[in-house]
């Protein structure tokens, strides 16, 4: 099937976006340490360009849970793919994640994470959809509350595709 990208945040507009939220982080975490867990791997793109703007002492780890098909709806089922390399014992974590659609990744991840005796937990998400939520989670940072449409770019793919593109786009099925 082909299909078409149409821009929705300009390169530009992310990173705006991205500096702030950095700087926000920043001043909320003043005189600790944060550890950023990236939710591989649509977080990726955004957890490197958050972290260099990041001015408190950073660390970073990556895991990997599974709650799609190469479609785009979720099956609900969640699975770890890759855990984490580090314990969370006694740190400052700060969950990176492209986009919270249902909801439903998330509040499974995050249940989880706490259980591993963190000193603090956060989320932070580039992309919101709040019309398509299914389970509630706590946001704690936002890029932007957009639209029920499917996005690609910095990080998000269509079938594995578009992750590199440096805006985020609506996929347009033709
Ligand atoms: P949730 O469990 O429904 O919140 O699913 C979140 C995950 O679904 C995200 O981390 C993405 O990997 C994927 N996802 C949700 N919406 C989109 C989209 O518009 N484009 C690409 N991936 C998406
Ligand atoms: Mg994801």
């Amino acid at each position: 099937m082909a299909e078409k990208i149409k821009v929705l945040l300009s390169e530009e507009e992310v990173d705006a976006k991205i500096k702030e939220i950095g700087e926000q982080i920043s001043k909320d975490y003043a005189g600790k340490q944060v550890h950023l867990v990236c939710v591989l791997k649509g977080g990726s793109f955004f957890m490197c360009e958050l972290a260099k703007r990041i001015s408190v002492p950073v660390s970073l780890d990556f895991m990997s849970v599974s709650s799609y098909g190469s479609e785009t709806k979720s099956s609900g089922v969640v699975r770890i793919v890759k855990d984490l390399d580090e314990p969370l014992k006694g740190k400052n974590v700060i969950v990176i994640e492209d986009i919270v659609d249902s909801g439903r990744t998330l509040s499974y991840l995050l249940e989880m994470l706490k259980d591993r005796g963190p000193e603090s937990l956060r989320l932070c998400t580039l992309l919101d959809k709040p019309d398509r939520r299914v389970v509630d989670v706590n946001v704690d940072y936002t890029g932007f509350q957009i639209p029920d449409e499917f996005v690609v770019g910095y990080g998000l793919d269509y079938d594995q595709r578009y992750r590199n593109l440096p805006y985020i786009g609506i996929v347009e099925f033709e």
